[in-house]
């Protein structure tokens, strides 16, 4: 039996879903039951009826889906699949910017532990952290945004709340320069720009859409552009072409590669089904917590 078929027979015998991250190599995202951004990926795991979920992605991701089902077996492909954001923001940190600004409230992006998850009052994605700052809190409220400096500021800026920033960033993203957008622009003419929010503030400002990568794959279908330059990781170029085989997409640069992405293979999820392997555990007490603030974001949906 072929690889994906063995992985088709475990997932019946042990009643698995695969989720799958827009940024994971091709040959996972081919056998996703359900592909997409952390929003929705969250959002599938609360829904799914499976006893087991394959978490093809990086910890944090796995980890929301253990705090949304506590009761579900989650298993992690590659336990080395970490988001270096994610620790960015130590809990001692967390609770040392907390005493300093004793009245704020803190938004957590889900790129981050679950012990951070625990004491904060609120996680956003990237799809919904303008949502988020806009109607979670009162206009008066001073709100600590954790960890990611850049999404921060661009939701900073759209909203126009009072946000109080950290020094967290993606290493992926922070690859992408604005001359790497300029020369873009110039060897694809007559493309639009669609860049994360995670890119920092120079490179959004050249760009035509600032967006999740869920956002990015609605957002396409509905632009009368044909021609799309992509500033993102480069994992999530491989479905745009497939679901869109008319439109054109190219990368706004060819660093952009997530390495915890691309741990995950098909070998290592036939092996995380076969063996069960590598299953993510939490603190009961840090689930009940972090669940709050997760459940807090589903609403922003
Ligand atoms: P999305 O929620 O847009 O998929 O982003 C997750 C991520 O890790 C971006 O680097
Ligand atoms: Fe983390 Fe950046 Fe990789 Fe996303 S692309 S998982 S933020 S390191």
């Amino acid at each position: 039996m072929n690889v994906i078929k063995e992985i088709q027979k475990l997932k019946k015998d042990l009643n698995a879903v695969i989720l799958v991250h827009n940024y994971q190599l091709p040959e996972v995202q081919d056998i996703a039951d359900y592909r997409g951004d952390s929003l929705g990926l969250s959002v599938a795991a609360s829904k799914t009826k499976a006893d087991v979920i394959v978490f093809c992605g990086v910890h944090f991701m796995a980890e929301t889906a253990k705090i949304i089902s506590p009761q579900k077996t989650i298993l992690i492909p590659d336990k080395n699949a970490g988001c270096p954001m994610a620790d960015m923001i130590t809990i001692e940190q967390l609770r040392s910017l907390k005493q300093k600004h004793p009245n704020a409230k803190i938004i957590c992006y889900v790129n981050s532990s679950a012990e951070v998850k625990a004491e904060s009052d609120i996680c956003c994605t990237s799809a919904n952290a303008i949502a988020v700052a806009q109607n979670a809190f009162t206009d008066d409220d001073e709100i600590i945004f954790i960890p990611d400096r850049y999404l921060g500021s661009y939701t900073k800026a759209q909203t126009g709340r009072n946000i109080i920033l950290t020094s967290g960033y993606c290493p992926t993203h922070a690859k992408i320069l604005p001359e790497h957008v300029l020369a873009a622009k110039e060897k694809y003419p007559n493309s639009e720009i669609l860049v994360h929010p995670e890119c920092n503030s120079a490179v959004i400002k050249l760009s035509d859409q600032v967006l999740s990568t869920g956002g990015m794959e609605k957002y396409v279908k509905k632009s009368k552009s044909t021609r799309f330059i992509i500033g993102t990781e480069e994992g999530i170029i491989y479905r745009l072409k497939q679901d869109n085989p008319d439109l054109e997409f190219f990368p706004i640069s060819n660093i952009a590669i997530c390495p915890n992405m691309k741990l995950t293979n098909l070998a290592k999820v036939h092996a995380s089904l076969k063996e069960k392997k590598f299953e993510v555990t939490l603190p009961n007490e840090i689930i009940k917590k972090a669940k709050k603030s997760i459940m807090a974001m589903l609403d922003y949906v």
